[in-house]
């Protein structure tokens, strides 16, 4: 065991000494502990993230206590889904103040697995799932491999959790559209609910990443939730090209740089180029504000309940 492990084993090992609320990170003690649960007839709630959380993980984190007899928050820094590893060390690790959170919001169980819980060495997690430009759109453009460890670790985790239900937010519209595909390719046993964004009083995305955001970029952020309504209101006044090239001027000032404004098919995620062939359309985009790099998205158009 490295120096670096052995001293993440021993603060998680106080973390979980200080709070009632289960914390487990061997990988087969929580699936035993899930088989016995739906032995007994009991419904499990799934809520993944990678920790540092904020009330918008709270917000998935609600529905599951409703709905579920067991809610299960797993806290696990996804290595496979990072493409530059300054990015992976980077990432907060905050694990007491998670904890403390998922303990006030009434969680049962934390999973804060550690690599080798999550991929043992010598298993093979790949995982093979055809999903055409899906993976190398918008997101997947600009972060090559990302989705693709996405998948690898939300297969994972559901294999180990057995969840009756999954609980993803909107804010990462492709990431669960994805998941949905690989539910459906797979006929995985669980429900994905699908939760709508949190946003700060001025229509910023609550996001982990906002931690490392000025008190400025935090205030200037909300140009982004403003150009996506803007959008949205005034909708049938352009055409998609022209309001990809509006938008993205709107969004270039000199503390702000928009990566990709983009209109996608809420379910294929096709690049929509003709606004009446689609029932159902998600304005998506990514901007750099303070070096910290957002992302957002908007339902524009949606024809029918979903
Ligand atoms: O959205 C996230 O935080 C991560 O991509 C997820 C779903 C927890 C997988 O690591």
């Amino acid at each position: 065991m490295t120096r670096k492990v052995r001293k993440r084993r021993q603060s998680l090992e106080q973390c979980i000494a200080r709070f009632n609320m289960k914390i487990v990170n061997d990988a087969n003690e929580l699936h035993a502990m899930a088989k016995a649960w739906k032995a007994q007839g009991k419904t499990i709630g799934f809520t993944p993230t990678m920790g540092a959380l904020h009330k918008g993980h709270i917000s998935l984190v609600a529905p599951s206590l409703k709905e579920n007899d067991i809610s299960i928050v797993s806290i696990f820094v996804n290595p496979t889904q990072f493409n530059e590893s300054s990015d992976l060390e980077k990432y907060p690790r905050t694990l007491d103040e998670d904890a403390a959170l998922c303990e006030a919001a009434g969680v049962d169980i934390i999973f804060a697995p550690g690599v080798n819980d999550v991929y043992p060495e010598g298993a093979d997690y790949s995982v093979d799932l055809p999903l055409g430009n899906m993976a190398t759109v918008l997101e997947g453009e600009h972060r090559p491999g990302h989705f693709e460890g996405v998948i690898q670790v939300v297969k994972r985790l559901l294999e180990i959790c057995i969840p009756d239900h999954l609980y993803m937010g909107q804010k990462d519209f492709q990431q669960f559209s994805i998941i949905q595909r690989m539910i459906d390719y797979f006929e995985m046993p669980v429900t994905l609910r699908v939760c709508p964004i949190k946003r700060a009083y001025n229509g910023l995305a609550l996001s982990s990443r906002n931690q490392r955001l000025s008190k400025e970029g935090k205030l200037l952020g909300s140009i982004i939730y403003s150009t996506l309504c803007y959008v949205k209101e005034n909708f049938e006044e352009k055409s998609i090209a022209e309001w990809r090239e509006w938008a993205m001027l709107e969004l270039t000032n000199d503390w702000s740089t928009p990566e990709y404004f983009e209109f996608s098919d809420g379910q294929t995620l096709e690049t929509v180029h003709d606004t009446s062939k689609h029932d159902y359309i998600v304005a998506s985009t990514a901007v750099w504000i303070d070096e910290v790099r957002l992302i957002d998205n908007m339902t524009i158009k949606q024809e029918f309940s979903n």
